[in-house]
């Protein structure tokens, strides 16, 4: 321990003046973060020790330089001496949670209510049954009696219209408590639930408007769905993502910071490596990765034989390596195919090896999300709400 010598600041008063340090990727000051692991101040010197969330940090000598200018200003300061280190994974962990609380403080408000869970289906890649697997849960959480909104954030190439046999063009309206129509959903009732669903596809009139469009009001209608439709009372809000991980992703992170990402990668390992991609995405935006569901698992013939059409152990694989659960394989089958086709979701009928995948994924989703009721009275209502990540994995 250093003596405190006359005029010096005390380590109180350092850890304050550090405050002013933000880590940019974060968006959070590094003293907040718990960046800041030792504080020594002797013979004039100032020496902090620093702990980055990994060694290679590129904001490093941003970070530094931030540290001496706001310490070198003291009078009794003559130096500031950085020690670099690195957070264990716990600790990274923990960086995370705080940074991910920090964006969701700071976001702005949407029209998605507050207690509604976000689940956005994600993927590395095109064509893996992201749209599939979006209007497979949402028809069997509302199923299950929920209220579900279904945002196909597909712009271009949106499906979600077809798939649930709703092609009924949009309606804006006045509602109560706001000051310009809002968009109200188009509904379909299934079972005691409810889906409200609104997409690109039932803006426009055919796919050559959609491209006349394109660039125009169209760049903009994810941040519109999330700010302008009226949502009412939904239980969830299913998002069915474009391909790729590009601006549509970090738009949503940045508008609904309490997004969940549902992973999906086809069972062969070059899915899987892309769907990383994805997962990697979700870890910058800070968006946490719920699960990883396999999609295109292992065809099941009349006679009860496996065909493992495109290979085996890539949802595992890729959930392994993000540190979350495989929350279900769904196998290859012509039902799923035939009922994106006809717009009658084949979980709704409920038969067949895939309907019975996607209504267990959608129980364990019911069953990790706390009802409202239950969180009445939670202050912490924003808080993760997921209980099947887990924590200390490579997602930090
Ligand atoms: N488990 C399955 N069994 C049989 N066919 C499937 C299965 N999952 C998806 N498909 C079919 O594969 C095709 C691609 O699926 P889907 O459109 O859901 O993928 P996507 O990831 O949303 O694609 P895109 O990246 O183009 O949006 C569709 O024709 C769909 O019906
Ligand atoms: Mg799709």
């Amino acid at each position: 321990m250093s003596q405190r010598t006359p005029g010096a600041p005390t380590v109180e008063e350092v850890r304050n003046l550090l405050r002013a340090v933000i880590d940019p990727e974060l968006g959070s000051n590094i003293e907040d973060l718990g960046m800041v692991d030792t504080v020594t101040i002797a013979d004039g010197i100032i020496t902090i020790g620093v702990k980055l969330t990994i060694r290679g940090c590129p904001l490093r000598s941003q970070i530094q330089k931030d540290i001496k200018s706001r310490l070198e200003v003291h009078p009794w300061v003559q130096k500031v001496k950085i020690d670099w280190g690195e957070m264990t994974a716990d600790e990274r962990s923990e960086v995370m949670t705080k940074a991910r609380w920090n964006a969701r403080e700071n976001a702005a408000p949407t029209a998605v209510p507050e207690r509604t869970r976000v689940l956005a289906v994600a993927s590395g890649k095109g064509g893996v049954g992201k749209s599939s697997v979006t209007v497979n849960l949402a028809a069997a959480l509302a199923a299950r009696g929920k209220t579900v909104g279904v945002l196909d954030a597909d712009i271009w190439g949106f499906s979600v219209p077809r798939m649930l046999n709703m092609p009924d063009r949009l309606e804006a309206q006045m509602v109560e408590g706001r000051d310009k129509p809002a968009i109200i959903p188009n509904e379909r009732h299934i079972g005691d639930g409810l889906l409200k669903v609104v997409s690109t596809g039932m803006l426009v009139e055919d796919e050559g408007t959609a491209l006349m469009w394109r660039g125009l009001m169209l760049t903009k209608a994810v941040e519109q769905f999330l700010n302008d439709v009226h949502w009412g009372d939904i239980d969830f809000l299913m998002i069915d993502m474009p391909p790729g991980t590009g601006d549509v992703q970090m738009g949503l992170a940045r508008m609904l910071p309490r997004t969940d990402l549902l992973i999906v990668t086809t069972p062969a390992v070059s899915a899987q490596k892309v769907a990383i991609r994805a997962a990697d995405m979700a870890r910058r935006s800070f968006l946490r990765v719920a699960g990883v569901i396999e999609n295109m698992s292992a065809f099941t013939c009349e006679h009860g034989e496996e065909y493992p059409l495109f290979g085996t152990g890539g949802g595992q694989a890729l959930a392994d390596e993000i540190g979350v659960e495989l929350l279900g394989q769904v196998p290859i089958e012509p039902t799923v195919a035939a009922g994106g086709d006809a717009g009658e979701p084949v979980s709704i009928t409920g038969l067949g090896a895939a309907a019975a995948v996607f209504t267990a994924i959608a129980d364990r989703i019911i069953a990790e999300t706390p009802a409202f009721d239950d969180m009445a009275d939670c202050s912490a209502r924003g808080a993760d709400v997921s209980v099947n990540v887990r924590r200390g994995g490579t997602q930090q």
